[in-house]
């Protein structure tokens, strides 16, 4: 088994780091030496934060989340803005270290998939090196089926392999009648496991999250057992 797993999404704001979060508690929970990873985070540094208090790490949080820029925006684009270059080696440096220091790490993307980090590489260029199974997030609700396999389509396409899809409701809205079907249909289409569905939870809605909840919350929904099995 390789020793982790890199979560990528659909789109931003998808629900990637409340289920990083839930797999991190799962696997704390179960006593695994669980590690966690932000390797780009744009805006802010709150999504590295939440994974680091909720793994328990005591890693710097320089080393779980390296490349950090001010702006939210794709890392190719505030990279140009803000006259930084994006150091990859800095990021790959700090992955071999924690994944050394680590039974398992859950590493977590930036956006989505083709989202481009810099001149002429993209979120799934920093996948196929980091070398992990990958986990997609995708909204539970009408329009997903077509991310999804998108998703799943483009991930395949450049030999990664995809270990499963988790749907997640970020959202207070009124459940449209296909959030009861997508999995099934998703799971015909793509042929991959639905790993979880994460129903909307008003108590870690919003900006700041309680971080205490977050992963609590989550892992109750995800199918630890086909990430990491014991
Ligand atoms: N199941 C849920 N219940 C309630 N609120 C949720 C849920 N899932 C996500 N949210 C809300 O949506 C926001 C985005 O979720 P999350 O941060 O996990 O997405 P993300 O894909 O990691 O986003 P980013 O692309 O910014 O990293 C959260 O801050 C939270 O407010
Ligand atoms: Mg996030």
């Amino acid at each position: 088994m390789k020793n982790g797993i890199f979560i990528t999404g659909t789109d931003t704001g998808v629900g990637k780091t409340i289920t990083a979060a839930g797999i991190a508690y799962a696997l704390k929970a179960r006593n695994v030496d669980v590690g966690v990873m932000k390797p780009i985070a744009s805006g802010s540094r709150s999504d590295a934060q939440l994974l680091k208090r909720t793994a328990h790490v005591d890693d710097p949080i320089d080393l779980i989340n390296p490349v950090y820029f001010d702006l939210p925006l794709a890392p190719s684009v505030a990279s140009k803005i803000e006259s930084r270059e994006l150091d990859l080696q800095r990021v790959y440096a700090a992955f071999e270290h924690l994944s050394q220091q680590h039974e398992f790490l859950v590493v977590e993307g930036i956006g989505g998939i083709a989202v481009p980090i810099g001149k002429d590489k993209s979120v799934v260029d920093l996948a196929k090196r980091i070398d992990f199974p990958v986990l997609i997030v995708g909204r539970s609700n009408l329009g997903t089926i077509n991310h999804t396999v998108l998703t799943v389509t483009f991930a395949k396409s450049f030999g990664l392999e995809v270990c499963g899809i988790v749907l997640n409701t970020g959202q207070d809205v009124p459940e449209d009648i296909s959030v009861a079907t997508n999995p099934i249909e998703i799971e015909r289409l793509t042929k991959l496991p639905i790993l979880g569905e994460i129903p909307f939870n008003q108590h870690i809605s919003g900006k700041d999250m309680p971080i205490d909840l977050v992963g609590n919350f989550a892992s109750s929904y995800i199918d630890i057992s086909k990430i990491y099995p014991l």
